[in-house]
């Protein structure tokens, strides 16, 4: 009887020794305290053994049991753990890993341009503002002394929307609705970056294009104060050794008119094939303000004086990036704009 007890338990431990995994062992344990299992059928013979030994023997069939519950325990638990391990190996994540590149956008060029001008005039206590693109021909021409059939009127071929509206050819017409829009009628001080838009369209004219415009209105405002603001803005801009020449020219708002050249910046006026020999770069229209755009717009020009100018932001920006067309200024190729975060 006892034989048979430990042959029994005997082989149960090596099955459970032998089972190679949790499933080998799952089987092992139906196969031996399951309902058909050879320990459950040990216990049944209980009934065939006399009535003596019946005590002896239930305790030995116990004793394998229980040490059979207890190997597949102590392995089941070997063989999950080891599971758990070999989960938490294949999750192991390398902390100190250099992360993966987050792609950067950069400032497009013109904005670089823009912001640094604002940036300028701010700290000389102007105030940047801005106006319509979608603009009326009173305020883009009429309020600018440019009346209906004023022949000045073809230096800029505009697009017209409708007969009253077009596409604002210069950022001239936020000087009319400040000077209009101003109740008080005091001093005024403001800088207007902005697109325009004229019918033009090759290598160094695009159909849209970028200007700043100033306007300065108060007491006893001079050409002095005029040439002495260009002179600040484009040595900031271009260098210190920047020099400025006015050259007599017209714009229907103010009088005098002048073209600004700046001296070129790549040869140091010498001549080179950036100035076209001349050592020369015309950049900006300027004036004092005409009196009949004071007066047109609510200013009484005995009272008021004052200046503007204008100048294309994108050639500003291309004379400084040594951008050769225009045009790349308004694809928005990020191989050609990506070249521009390096340059901080
Ligand atoms: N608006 C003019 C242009 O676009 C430039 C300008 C501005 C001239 C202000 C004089 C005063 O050509």
């Amino acid at each position: 009887m006892d034989n048979r007890i430990e042959e029994i338990r005997k082989k149960a431990l090596k099955q459970i020794e032998e089972a190679k995994n949790l499933q080998n062992l799952e089987l092992a344990r139906i196969k031996l305290l399951g309902r058909k299992g050879e320990i459950t059928a040990l216990m049944k013979t209980m009934k065939d053994i006399p009535k003596e030994k019946r005590p002896e023997f239930g305790e030995l069939v116990n004793q394998a049991k229980n040490q059979i519950i207890s190997d597949i325990a102590k392995k089941e638990e070997k063989y999950k753990q080891e599971l758990i391990n070999k989960k938490l190996e294949s999750e192991r994540i390398d902390v100190t890993l250099p992360s993966s590149k987050v792609k950067r956008g950069s400032k497009h060029p013109l904005n670089r341009v823009i912001e640094e001008i604002e940036d300028l005039f701010v700290s000389m206590g102007y105030d940047v503002m801005e106006g319509p693109e979608l603009e009326t021909d009173e305020y883009n021409f009429e309020r600018l002394n440019l009346p209906q059939g004023h022949p000045a009127r073809d230096m800029q071929d505009s697009f017209y929307i409708t007969t009253e509206h077009l596409l604002r050819t210069q950022t001239s017409a936020v000087q009319a609705r400040t000077l209009l829009g101003n109740k008080e009628k005091g001093p005024i001080r403001e800088i207007v970056p902005g697109k325009t838009y004229r019918r033009e369209d090759d290598a160094t004219h695009s159909h849209q294009f970028n200007q700043v415009e100033a306007l300065v209105v108060d007491k006893d405002i001079s050409f002095a104060d005029l040439k002495g603001t260009l002179e600040i803005f484009m040595k900031h801009m271009l260098g210190e050794n920047t020099e400025l020449r006015f050259r007599p020219s017209y714009f229907p708002f103010t009088e005098p008119s002048y073209e600004v050249d700046v001296s070129c910046f790549k040869c140091n006026g010498k001549g080179c094939n950036l100035c076209k020999k001349t050592g020369w770069i015309e950049l900006l229209g300027a004036g004092i303000v005409h009196p009949n755009v004071l007066k047109m717009n609510g200013y009484d020009p005995d009272e008021y004086s004052g200046f503007a100018f204008g100048t294309g932001l994108d050639r500003l920006a291309m004379f400084k990036y040594g951008i050769t067309d225009i045009r790349l200024l308004y694809e928005n190729d990020v191989r050609f704009l990506s070249q521009f975060d390096r340059m901080d």
